[in-house]
């Protein structure tokens, strides 16, 4: 961990603020916790107010992004053209595509129709068609601040199953928040989000989650969306994180046997659905970051 400073020298929060006034308390919490043996993040992924300032810059970017291509998305639209989208508009205001050239993936954005559950490649021979759904899943550094949130579309008049799974995966993230109770622990939001899933008839997959993230794209910890309650991290007011559980109307099983390396598909080419947000722990419960 970290060094503290002294009762009396500034906290290290930027507050100004004597420690000893400040996080002083907090830090002995954190400590009293650890003793007990519980998993406690290390103090540096929780974020100052001064970088939870800094992500909502960024993220007011990957909202606006995710809010242009709401307004365009139609059937006859090309993924290639969300793509080029998502890049001009991120560009155009001041902003990068986090995905990038993020370990070799070649576009700015992922997009993932159908049975496609994560990191679909766009592509100018992808047309989306009149009862698709798809995943757009937009990124953003902006002054080095990372934002990351991800929505679900309906192209047209889809199937009463199809709308059925965006509509239930949309509030699986909700009960994922409601479960959230600073100084709780992480596990209890996967446990919420997996039995209404499976409430719902569906599974949840186990091999991608959620992530802490602010100064980087992918910060721990890991987000499951398949834990047992009261297991895994403590929710520690600062901790900065994604819920984006990814939802499979059939089998939980996936296939990453793409040649692109990229494309994730259900083992059973079943429908599947994700939403995306990012948080931060308050002392108070959370707050939505990007959505
Ligand atoms: N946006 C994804 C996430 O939510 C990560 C995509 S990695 C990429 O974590 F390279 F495919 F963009
Ligand atoms: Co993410």
């Amino acid at each position: 961990g970290l060094q503290s400073p002294g009762r009396n020298d500034e906290c290290w929060c930027g507050s100004g603020k004597k420690y000893k006034k400040c996080h002083l308390d907090f830090d002995e919490r954190l400590e009293e916790l650890a003793e007990a043996g519980e998993e406690v993040p290390p103090r540096d992924l929780l974020k100052t107010p001064a970088e939870i300032e800094g992500i909502k810059r960024s993220a007011k970017v990957n909202i606006g992004v995710l809010d242009y291509v709401a307004e365009r998305i139609a059937p006859g639209i090309t993924t290639e053209q969300i793509d080029q989208w998502v890049h001009d508009y991120t560009v155009e205001h001041g902003a990068i595509p986090a995905p990038l050239d993020y370990e070799g993936f070649p576009k700015s954005v992922c997009t993932s129709v159908n049975e496609v559950v994560c990191h679909g490649i766009p592509s100018p021979d992808e047309v989306l068609r009149e009862g698709d759904i798809v995943n757009i899943d937009c990124s953003t550094i902006k002054d080095d601040f990372f934002s990351d949130s991800s929505r679900m579309f309906c192209i047209g008049e889809v199937s009463p199953e199809a709308a059925d799974l965006v509509r239930v995966t949309k509030e699986a993230v909700q009960v994922g928040l409601d479960a959230i109770k600073p100084w709780g622990h992480l596990g209890d939001i996967g446990a919420a989000v997996n039995a209404y899933a499976r409430e719902h008839g569906y599974t949840v997959v186990r091999e991608f989650g959620g992530h802490g993230i602010g100064l980087e794209f992918h910060e721990d910890p890991f987000v499951s969306f398949v834990t047992e309650a009261g297991t895994g991290p403590i929710l520690v007011p600062g901790l900065c994180f994604t819920i984006e559980p990814m939802i499979n109307a059939g089998a939980q099983e996936i296939d990453m046997t793409d040649p692109n390396g990229w494309t994730v598909r259900t083992a059973d080419r079943s429908l599947t659905a994700q939403w995306e947000v990012q948080l931060a722990i308050t002392e108070d419960g959370y707050e939505l970051l990007s959505w």
